[in-house]
């Protein structure tokens, strides 16, 4: 695994990231709505006793200052019966702010997921992405597989 850009840090999300712009940060890829930082709390403690099925990650430029969140990514790990009970990483949430793509952070986060989904011994992890991020995930390592379906309620 390569470097960050200096002053970069890969880190886990932590409880103090609803002041930091983890959620401006996912703003970047779709609606996030009102969060009071009750609710926050919250969700971050379900997270956290998922007990290795559930990790979110952030990257933080350390640059600016305040430092700020300015990517974040998410692995969830599904253990199954299949395959001897073999376990599925699916990757979610991906988003680097405006202003700092094209700098090789969402590459990193990709990487820094599949580290943690092969080392929790997943046997393959999976996403889905609209046409326009394929490029994206091929230069990640992934590869168009099946197709995606779902059902909004
Ligand atoms: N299409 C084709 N190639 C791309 C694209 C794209 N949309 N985006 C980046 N690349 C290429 C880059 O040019 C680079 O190639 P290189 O190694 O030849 O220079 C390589 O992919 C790595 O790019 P990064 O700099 O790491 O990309 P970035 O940090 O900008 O992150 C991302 C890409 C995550 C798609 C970002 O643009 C983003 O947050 N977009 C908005 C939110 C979003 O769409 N998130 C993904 C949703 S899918 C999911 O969450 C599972």
């Amino acid at each position: 695994q390569s470097a960050l850009p200096e002053g970069y840090k890969l880190r886990a999300l932590r409880p103090t990231d609803y002041d930091t712009g983890f959620l401006d940060c996912l703003r970047v890829l779709t609606t996030v709505g009102d969060i009071s930082k009750e609710q926050f709390q919250d969700r971050y403690d379900w997270i956290s006793r998922q007990d290795g099925g559930y990790f979110i990650l952030v990257i933080e430029d350390t640059n600016s200052s305040p430092s700020r969140v300015v990517g974040t990514g998410a692995l969830l790990v599904e253990r199954k019966f299949i395959h001897n009970l073999g376990s599925v990483g699916h990757i979610e949430d991906i988003a680097i702010a405006k202003d700092q793509q094209g700098k090789k952070l969402g590459l990193r986060m990709i990487q820094a997921l599949d580290f943690i989904a092969e080392k929790t011994g997943c046997y393959k992890t999976i996403l889905d992405c609209s046409e326009a991020n394929e490029g994206f995930y091929v230069k990640c390592g992934f590869k168009r597989a099946g197709l995606e379906m779902a059902h909004y309620y």
